[in-house]
């Protein structure tokens, strides 16, 4: 059969989606990526492929892989056209309007042409028209907090995860765009065509989310 091909965003969440997978009883990759990008597990039921962050909706899209981790705010970004069955308990974040503390909070109508930096243009560029503010889009790959520090942008619509990046950088908090999340994503043609592998990736850790909710709610309770 076919191995199940699951694309794993680099950095931060992929420890964090390999241990939701493990705990669920998912065969793991064999051995440690290193600078490896591509590792099939032991059993040869799935290979791991190791993507850039903002690339997984792409490479699920197509098809080049049958299912991926990403951010809710990623794939909202990348518009991709993917099923998206399950939200997974990390990476919670939100997308914000950042400006520097010294700047007067005035009501988004009133701004003219704000010059705005960011890695998420495309739903920044929604935000602003949503309000019908004329917004100059800046797209930058990283570090975004330094566009308004040195005179690049007026604003700038950002992820917070603790805000001790803005914080420490002389930022605030505007408006919350949306709050976001990991999410699980899956091909639509995978869903069908691969659907008993599918399905029991899901239902295994379907499994683990609800031990996890039921302790979490018990711990609330003592
Ligand atoms: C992200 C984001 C903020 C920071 C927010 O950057 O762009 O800069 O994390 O986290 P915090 O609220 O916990 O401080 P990342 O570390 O991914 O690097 P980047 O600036 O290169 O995008």
């Amino acid at each position: 059969m076919e191995p199940l091909l699951i694309a794993l965003p680099k950095g931060r969440m992929a420890d964090q989606s390999l241990d939701l997978l493990q705990r669920a009883g998912i065969s793991m990759p064999n051995g440690d990526f290193g600078r490896k990008l591509v590792i099939t597990s032991a059993d040869g039921a799935l290979r791991y492929i190791m993507a850039k962050p903002t690339d997984v909706p792409t490479f699920v899209e197509y098809g080049a892989a049958d299912m991926g981790v990403c951010g809710l705010e990623t794939l909202r970004e990348s518009g991709r056209n993917v099923y998206e069955p399950l939200l997974l308990p990390f990476g919670h974040c939100r997308l914000s309007l950042i400006s520097p503390t010294d700047r007067p909070d005035t009501p988004l109508r009133y701004e003219s042409q704000p010059r705005v930096g960011t890695k998420y243009p495309r739903l920044t560029m929604a935000f602003f028209r949503e309000r019908g503010v004329n917004a100059e889009i800046i797209a930058l790959n990283g570090s975004i907090e330094l566009a308004p520090l040195v005179g690049l942008a007026d604003l700038i619509v950002d992820i917070i995860e603790t805000g001790n990046t803005m914080r420490a950088n002389g930022l605030a908090e505007l408006r919350v765009i949306m709050h976001s999340q990991a999410v699980l994503i899956v091909n639509r043609a995978a869903y069908r065509l691969k659907a008993d592998l599918i399905q029991q990736v899901l239902t295994a850790l379907r499994a683990v989310l609800e031990t996890n909710e039921q302790t979490s709610t018990r711990n609330v309770n003592v």
